[in-house]
């Protein structure tokens, strides 16, 4: 008995309270930003999007999944800003995201969370929390720098991720900026071959640096954003891109080279912004573990570590009271 007791309290973890957990990852992204109840523990400030996805076909080569196969998929999806800070300033420094659910014909449901940076700046959960730990403000209200000094000195592969990231400008606003999966998924054909693959969204709308300096208006990406949907819908390519043998699946902190194959599976629009409400994307987890048959995890130890944290995060917003996001239009 005694020894069956002790197999489950090593696995639940009560030997060592100080592991690193969803629970502890979530405290301490609320011990970084301070406490928002009712908001996402990252990605705090963002509105509600609906649209569709028109699948050419392409993508059925690779994958047995619904959505890939021609004709369209209903969509609706999150624009957000990085960060746990619900009322941050829009800026030029924002690392921007977009979260979509794909609601497939079959009823099987397609959930991915995408980011407008290159590769992902850490390669594990340990490394996360360590940059969470690193960046927390002082009692100056600024980080330390000798802390993410010690921090990069530590991880020279995320020092490598921010050189990247850095050279890849962003773009002036939320429609013409490309989203990346950064995680590598494994595509499942009808044959059984898999396929390790990297995705993204490639905006229709030209790309436009950022602006030096941000407009006066705190909102303006978002406020841009339903301004452009005035003149019709906005629109991205979804681009499937094949991994090869030792490329890295399981680092999303490393680039594939540039000239793999990809392919191009069909369209997204997205012709509706909403702020945040009762009954849409507020309430939902853009799990990134929520994949349509056909579609797997790969080895990459971010995919359940995003999984874990983002279930606790939505554990704890869904129990507390809401207040009006900072993005409302028409006000
Ligand atoms: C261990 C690493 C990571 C941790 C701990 C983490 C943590 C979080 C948390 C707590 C949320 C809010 C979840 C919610 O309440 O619904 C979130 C949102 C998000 N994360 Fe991560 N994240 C990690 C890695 C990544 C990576 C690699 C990506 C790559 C694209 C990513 C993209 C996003 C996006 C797009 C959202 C916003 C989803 C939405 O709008 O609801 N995250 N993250």
């Amino acid at each position: 008995m005694l020894a069956v007791a002790a197999t489950f309290a090593w696995t639940g973890g009560w030997f060592s309270p100080g592991h690193l957990d969803q629970s502890r990852m979530i405290d301490t992204f609320e011990a970084v930003n301070g406490p928002h109840p009712g908001f996402r523990r990252n990605h705090a400030k963002g509105v509600c999007l609906a649209g569709w996805f028109d699948s050419n076909g392409n993508g059925a080569r690779l994958s047995t999944a619904q959505v890939f196969k021609p004709g369209r998929t209903p969509v609706f999806g999150r624009f957000a800003l990085a960060g746990g800070m619900p009322a941050m300033p829009d800026g030029p420094e924002a690392v921007r995201s977009m979260a979509l659910n794909f609601t497939q014909v079959d009823g099987e449901v397609w959930r991915t969370g995408m980011n407008d940076i290159p590769v992902f700046p850490m390669k594990d959960e340990k490394s996360f929390y360590e940059q969470l730990v690193a960046t927390r403000p002082a009692a100056n209200g600024k980080p330390d720098p000798a802390k993410i000094k010690a921090f990069f000195a530590a991880h020279p592969e995320s020092m490598r991720a921010i050189g990247l990231i850095k050279g890849a400008p962003f773009s002036s606003g939320f429609a013409n900026a490309a989203y990346n999966s950064l995680n590598a998924f494994r595509f499942v054909a009808a044959d059984g071959k898999v396929t390790a693959v990297r995705w993204s969204m490639k905006p229709v709308d030209a790309f436009e640096p950022e602006p030096e300096q941000a407009p006066k208006d705190k909102n303006y990406l978002f406020d841009e954003f339903a301004q452009r949907l005035a003149r019709g819908p906005a629109q991205w390519h979804l681009i499937l891109t094949i991994g090869q043998p030792g490329d890295s699946t399981n680092d999303a902190t490393v680039p594939w080279p540039a000239d793999r194959e990809s392919v191009d599976a069909g369209t997204l629009s997205l012709s509706t912004v909403t702020a945040e409400a009762d009954g849409n994307c507020r309430d939902i987890n853009f799990d990134p573990l929520v994949l349509p048959s056909g579609i797997k995890a790969s080895d990459d130890p971010l995919l359940s570590a995003r999984s874990a944290a983002y279930s606790e995060s939505f554990t704890r917003r869904a129990g507390e009271a809401k207040t009006p996001s900072a993005v409302q239009f028409g006000k």
